[in-house]
């Protein structure tokens, strides 16, 4: 156990009332333990700001032996070594000496030969002196001793060899200061009840404010990075002149997550491998009649000029209900009700929408992917509008987000042609990352909503968690989401900017 701040004060003060001042509290010991400096200095600081006491501080740098050096000095030279091993008269084959000394054998020859103390003759080893001074060990002794050598270049030398290292060490000079006494009083810091009523509180000395202390970090909550990644998303669509879409129900009918996105009821990620089914209750049919018929027609037998893809459309299927695989199930139904404010005014308006919510898919984790994820989708409606269109929002949108370069890639998507992987030049990386997917949304999509058939719609989507894990800087998307997420971490976490 260390010793006790009352124990320190007390013998610091004792020495300094003996002899004035202490030169070095180096070797200040209590009993016959060492005191640590460490301990030493919060005390100094202590009676220093009520002027008891000043002090200095001095570093030195100590020079220790490594275990190489402490066997050097314990044992000798590699060289001296294998000069002793050498008989006085006659010598000693290589492959003999070895056998006595190993590979310090091998260490000590060369040195040997050079210093001039042993010499080849034939294939022995002879001396060619008769007395030697091993410098080396006295040198390692001597530091050993005092932990310091005058001469720099041997110094240096010894270290390169590993022979020595140099140990940084703080202590102190402590000398008295304006209002030194021996007799501390403890400092009080709160006036209590006891000290007003006893009146003790008039001869009491108060511990002064220390105005340069840092502050406690206030106690606060915080936004989660993805939700400030979703703010800031949502800032750019809202620059952009883009409506948010009511995104706040995570369950949804197979019918708009799939079928009315023309997405054929065998296709794989209708499978329960890919998709989260509710089991109670697992089926909904409140979704229009009038237009599940025309899916259905356009799914089995096609229409508006496509041949469909020819199989038995059930709407058992299309009842079934799920947890939302990707945000384009709000978008449907969104361009559903649209057609239906155009069918009953008449009068076609453009839109432009977008939402960021959370959707699912029973995928296997790993470190970039979770069961459940964010989306950020971009949907834009209008008269004649193109692939160009769609090239040009995408610069746009992505250019607000710091991103200026761009590629894009022919993707397959059921409900959108043609279809487009989105992949941004990453600086960091040095390479070029898909961001996102994209498309136009098939006329077997739109045309059964009851669209016109001019109106063509642009969309796109793409995931927070990729962004945010690159600007927070976390290769694990579990230290994002989920129980092994630091909540010092999120509290910390800045706003996000991401072109920052
Ligand atoms: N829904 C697509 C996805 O889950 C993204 C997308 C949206 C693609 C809109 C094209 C158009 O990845």
């Amino acid at each position: 156990m260390s010793h006790t701040k009352e124990q320190i004060q007390a013998t610091l003060l004792g020495l300094i009332a003996k002899d004035g001042h202490i030169a070095d509290t180096k070797d200040l010991s209590i009993g016959s333990k060492k005191v640590d400096q460490a301990d030493i200095i919060g005390v100094l600081k202590s009676l220093e700001s009520r002027e008891i006491i000043k002090y200095e501080t001095i570093t030195k740098e100590n020079l220790e032996l490594t275990e190489e050096g402490a066997d050097i000095a314990d044992n000798g030279s590699y060289e001296a070594r294998v000069f002793g091993a050498i008989p006085a008269s006659g010598g000693i084959s290589i492959p003999a000496l070895k056998e006595v000394l190993g590979a310090v054998a091998q260490f000590g020859q060369g040195r040997a030969i050079k210093s001039k103390w042993i010499k080849k003759e034939g294939a022995d080893l002879v001396r060619a002196t008769t007395t030697i001074v091993d410098d080396s060990q006295n040198v390692l002794k001597a530091i050993r001793a005092e932990g310091t050598h005058k001469d720099d270049r041997l110094v240096k030398e010894l270290k390169k060899q590993k022979c020595v290292s140099a140990v940084k060490s703080v202590s102190y000079k402590v000398m008295k200061g304006d209002h030194f006494t021996t007799d501390v009083k403890k400092e009080e810091t709160d006036v209590t009840e006891e000290m007003l009523k006893s009146g003790e509180w008039k001869n009491a000395t108060f511990k002064k404010y220390n105005f340069n202390a840092e502050g406690v970090q206030p106690r606060s909550g915080s936004l989660h990075p993805l939700m400030k990644v979703r703010e800031e998303y949502r800032q750019i669509f809202l620059e952009l002149g883009f409506s948010e879409m009511p995104t706040a129900k995570y369950v949804e009918s197979s019918f708009w997550n799939f079928d009315a996105l023309f997405q054929p009821q065998q296709h794989p990620a209708r499978d329960a491998h890919d998709t989260f089914f509710l089991s109670d209750p697992a089926t909904s049919d409140r979704f229009p009649k009038d237009y599940m018929e025309r899916v259905k027609e356009v799914h089995s037998k096609g229409g508006y000029g496509s041949i469909g893809y020819g199989y038995d459309w059930k709407s058992a299927e299309a009842e079934k209900l799920l947890l939302r695989t990707h945000t384009t199930a709000v978008s449907s139904q969104m361009l559903y009700k649209l057609a239906q404010e155009y069918k009953e005014t008449g009068v076609w308006k453009n839109v432009k929408w977008f939402s960021i919510d959370k959707v699912f898919r029973n995928e296997s984790l790993d470190a970039t992917h979770l069961a459940e994820f964010h989306q950020v989708e971009g949907v834009v409606a209008g008269k004649g509008l193109t692939l160009g269109d769609l090239i040009g929002t995408l610069h746009n949108f992505f250019k607000k987000l710091g991103i200026k370069k761009l590629r894009f890639k022919p993707a397959y998507n059921p409900y959108t042609e043609p279809s487009m992987e989105i992949f941004a030049w990453h600086d960091g990386l040095a390479k070029w990352v898909e961001i996102g997917n994209s498309g136009m949304f098939r006329p077997e999509m739109l045309l059964p909503m009851g669209l016109p058939d001019d109106v063509s719609v642009i969309a796109w989507g793409l995931s927070t968690e990729r962004p945010t894990m690159i600007k927070c800087g976390i290769d694990n998307i579990r230290k994002l989401a989920g129980h092994r997420c630091d909540l010092a971490f999120l509290n910390r976490d800045p706003i996000a900017r991401l072109d920052k």
